[in-house]
């Protein structure tokens, strides 16, 4: 098979690289402009496969598109500004380069004498907003609650709005000239290479410091994490599946169901890096910090039979190795 990855050099695209190189029979394109991605020793590793090409460039320039081929099987649109510091920072860009990056890939689909199935990346933020809006949200959460942008005047929504604009692209474009298409909505995926933004790549790199006292937000609120590995086994497997194929395009959450607070989630990251601190600097949660978020995976497992796998212990042991080896510079 012949497979797009776009936002290719980026943690999600790296890895569902490495997953998809497995199978001898695929050959890959990955596309990336390296605004956050970078041409790391990991991604050069991978680069040395035969089987997969890299190509540097913007996917908001239209013309690029003409020089690519015509011919691809499935293509994973990934690329997109994410990471909450850039939604205060930039909201303008994360509103251009998010849509137009999809505007302009749906246009080429569009144009393809034989249609590649795409594979769009929302994100469970296109829901948050409903949290925030309606005080709660059923839990676990199913992939049909609204949508809500519940402030427009907040930056902190313009990467949701993005998500919840581009779901509607998705399904009307692929209605309109049939396309074959998924929406993934990722849930808190993790492991190495993942940036250095993110609470488990932080806590990496505060354990690697000692930091003591260790600063702790919202210990009682409970998240989840899915490990990246299984992660992109879902989305692989979900591209791969006739289950998929079907009118109007479904929409699967991937995530793990084993909830866990943030106070457990750092004693487990204490006893598996062998260190813990004498003292912790609480700190409440930040307003409108939601209490508890739990996706419903039922869709995904009743569509192709996919669970997680990799244990949090396992998941965070892995990822801790890697961020030990590569500290933030
Ligand atoms: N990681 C998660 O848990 C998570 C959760 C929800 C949604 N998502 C979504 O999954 C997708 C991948 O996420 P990720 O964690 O790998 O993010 P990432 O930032 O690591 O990867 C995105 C990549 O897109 C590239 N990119 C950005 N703008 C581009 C442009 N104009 N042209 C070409 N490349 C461009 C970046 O350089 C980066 O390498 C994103 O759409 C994100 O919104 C991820």
């Amino acid at each position: 098979m012949k497979i797009l990855i776009t936002g290719g050099a980026g943690f999600i695209g790296y890895h569902l690289a490495r997953y998809l190189l497995n199978d001898e029979n695929h050959t890959l394109v990955l596309v990336d402009n390296l605004q956050r991605g970078s041409m790391d020793e990991d991604l050069q590793e991978l680069l040395k496969n035969s089987r997969v090409q890299f190509i540097q460039a913007d996917l908001t320039d239209q013309s690029f598109f003409q020089s690519l081929p015509t011919d691809f099987d499935h293509v994973y649109h990934l690329a997109a500004v994410n990471g909450t510091k850039w939604f205060y920072k930039i909201p303008d860009e994360v509103l251009r380069i998010n849509t137009l990056s999809l505007i302009y890939i749906l246009e080429w689909i569009k144009t393809l004498p034989r249609k590649p199935k795409l594979c769009f990346t929302s994100s469970n933020e296109a829901y948050a907003g409903a949290i925030e809006a309606f005080g709660q949200l059923p839990i676990p959460t199913p992939e049909n609650v609204p949508l809500v942008i519940s402030d427009v005047y907040n930056p902190r929504w313009t990467y949701a709005g993005t998500k919840l604009i581009g779901e509607q692209f998705v399904i009307f474009y692929a209605q309109t000239h049939h396309i074959p298409a998924i929406i993934v909505r990722p849930h808190n995926f993790y492991g190495p290479r993942a940036g250095y933004d993110h609470v488990i790549p932080e806590w990496c790199t505060k354990i690697t410091q000692k930091m003591d006292p260790f600063v702790l937000y919202s210990p009682e609120e409970t998240r989840t994490f899915c490990y990246i590995t299984d992660a992109v086994r879902a989305m692989s497997m979900l591209m791969d599946s006739p289950a998929t194929n079907t009118e109007p395009i479904p929409t699967i959450h991937i995530g793990n169901t084993d909830e866990i607070t943030m106070r457990d989630l750092a004693e487990k990251m204490f006893a598996i890096t062998e260190w813990h601190p004498q003292t912790f600097n609480e700190q409440p949660s930040p307003a409108g910090s939601v209490k508890r978020r739990l996706a419903d995976i039922t869709k995904i497992k009743n569509l192709i039979g996919w669970e997680p796998q990799i244990s949090l212990d396992e998941g965070l042991r892995q990822t801790f190795t890697w961020y030990r080896e590569h500290p933030k510079s």
